[in-house]
C-alpha cells in the first residue's frame, strides 16, 4: 500500500514538474535573458544565450542589426567596435555614422558581408565584467540564435529587437533590396514558424515578441503580423527616434498608451521611469521612499503587458541605488509595483527569486490577470 502511494506520488510529481517546465501562457512573469546572461558572457554570444537558456530564462534576447548582404545578425548596435575586434580586422573601414542624432565611430556591421562579420570575435564590453571570454565568440545570426531556443530542452521564447529601423531603412543596400528591416526580420520569424496572436495555441509552442523603440515600425509590422509586438520606452526627455519633434513622456500619457494598445501587446520601459521619489521623501534602503510615477497603472489599464529593462546585479546599478540586494529591487518592482517580466543580465537571480517566491507564496503569482490574457483584436490587423 505504501508502496502504491510513493509510486502514485512519484507519478504527480514528474506530472507537476513536466507541466511547470511545458505548458505556455505561464503563470508568473517572465525572465528576459538579456543579450542572453550577459552579466557572465559576452552580450549577443551563442554561449551567452545558451547560458541563459540553462540559467532557465523565459525568454533571450536578441538586438538585430544589418550586414552589407542583410543578413540580419545579433548585436547591440550597428557599431561593432564597443563589442568585438571589429577596428583590428577592418582599420580600413573605420569611419563615423550619425544615427538618430548621436556620432558613432568605428565600424559598421553594414559595411561588412556575413562572411567578413564572421571573422569577427566578441569581446565583454563592461570592464568590470569577466574578460576571460573575450576572442573566442563569432556574431551570431538571427537565424543561429533562433535554432538555439528552439533547440532547448523545454520552451524558451525569442525577443529580437529592430535596431534603429529607420536609419537601417535609409541606407542604400536597404532601399536597393526594395525592402525594409522589419520584413527582413519578419520574413526571418516566419520562416521558422513564428506566430501570433499573443498566448495563442501557436505562440505557447513557440513564443516570441518584436520589440522596438520606434513607433513607426511596429505600426507597420502590426499590419503584417499577429506576433506580438512591445513598444520599447525610453527616460522621460529621451527623444523617440522616428518621431523626433517627440519624447517618450509623449508615449507615456493615457491618450498614448490607448493607442499603443491598437498595436502592441507590451511595453518595454526603462525601469527607472516607472518609480519616484515621493515628495519630500528621502529614497533609502531598498526603495523606502519611492512610489509609482502612475506608469504600471496606465500600462495595466489597457491590459498590456509590462517589460522594463534593465535589472542588473552589481550593486551600483541598482536603481537610484537605493537597493541593498538586486533581490530587494525585484521584490518592489514584482510584488509591489505588479511588473510582468524583466529584462535581466543574469538570469540565475531572477529564475532564483522567482522559485523562492513560489514557494512563499505557495503558489505562482497573481499578475497572471495581464500575461495570461488572449490576444485582442488589432484594429491594424483585423485577422489577430
Ligand atoms: C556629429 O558630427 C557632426 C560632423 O562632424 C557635427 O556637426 C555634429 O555636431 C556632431 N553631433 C554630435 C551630437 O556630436
Ligand atoms: C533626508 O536625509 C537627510 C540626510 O540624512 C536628513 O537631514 C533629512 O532630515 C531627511 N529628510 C526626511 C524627510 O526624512
Amino acid at each position: 500500500m505504501r508502496f502504491a502511494a510513493a509510486i502514485v506520488l512519484a507519478i504527480v510529481l514528474a506530472f507537476c514538474s513536466q507541466v511547470e517546465a511545458g505548458v505556455w501562457p505561464r503563470s508568473r512573469p517572465y525572465v528576459v535573458g538579456h543579450r542572453g546572461a550577459c552579466g557572465y558572457r559576452p552580450d549577443h554570444t551563442m554561449a551567452s544565450y545558451q547560458l541563459a537558456v540553462d540559467m532557465g530564462a523565459d525568454f533571450i534576447e536578441c538586438d538585430v542589426v544589418l550586414t552589407k548582404d542583410l543578413v540580419p545578425v545579433c548585436r547591440h548596435e550597428p557599431l561593432l567596435s564597443d563589442t568585438t575586434d571589429a577596428d583590428a580586422k577592418f582599420p580600413s573601414l573605420i569611419k563615423t555614422n550619425t544615427i538618430d542624432g548621436y556620432n558613432y565611430t568605428g565600424v559598421f556591421a553594414n559595411d561588412l558581408t556575413l562572411a567578413e562579420l564572421k571573422t569577427l570575435r566578441a569581446r565583454q564590453p563592461l570592464p568590470e565584467r569577466d574578460q576571460s571570454f573575450n576572442g573566442l565568440y563569432p556574431v551570431p545570426t538571427l537565424e543561429e540564435y533562433i535554432a538555439l531556443a528552439k533547440a532547448a530542452p523545454r520552451t524558451v521564447g525569442i525577443y529580437p529587437e529592430t535596431k534603429h529601423p529607420t536609419w537601417h531603412d535609409s541606407l542604400p543596400i536597404v532601399k536597393a533590396a526594395q525592402t525594409t528591416m522589419s520584413d527582413i526580420v519578419l520574413d526571418v520569424l516566419e520562416k521558422h514558424g513564428y506566430k501570433g496572436p499573443v498566448n495563442s495555441k501557436a505562440w505557447s509552442r513557440q513564443p516570441a515578441f518584436i520589440q522596438s523603440f520606434e513607433v513607426g515600425n511596429l505600426k507597420y509590422l502590426s499590419r503584417k503580423t499577429c506576433i506580438p509586438l512591445v513598444q520599447l520606452m525610453d527616460d522621460f526627455t529621451a527623444a523617440i527616434p522616428d518621431m523626433p519633434t517627440k519624447t517618450y513622456s509623449d508615449l507615456m500619457t493615457d491618450a498614448a498608451m490607448k493607442d499603443i494598445a491598437t498595436y502592441a501587446s507590451g511595453v518595454g520601459p526603462w525601469k527607472n521611469t516607472l518609480v519616484r521619489a515621493k515628495a519630500g521623501a528621502n529614497v533609502t534602503a531598498n526603495g523606502a521612499g519611492l512610489e509609482s510615477t502612475g506608469l504600471v497603472e496606465r500600462i495595466h489599464k489597457y491590459g498590456m503587458q509590462l517589460h522594463p529593462y534593465t535589472f542588473r546585479d552589481e550593486a551600483y546599478r541598482l536603481t537610484y541605488g537605493s537597493f541593498s540586494t538586486p533581490w530587494d529591487e525585484y521584490e518592489l518592482f514584482f510584488d509591489k509595483m505588479g511588473i510582468d517580466g524583466a529584462f535581466t543580465d543574469s538570469a540565475d537571480t531572477l529564475k532564483t527569486f522567482f522559485n523562492e517566491k513560489a514557494k512563499e507564496q505557495g503558489r505562482l503569482w497573481n499578475t497572471g490577470a495581464v500575461i495570461n490574457r488572449a490576444g485582442r483584436p488589432k484594429p491594424h490587423n483585423p485577422k489577430c
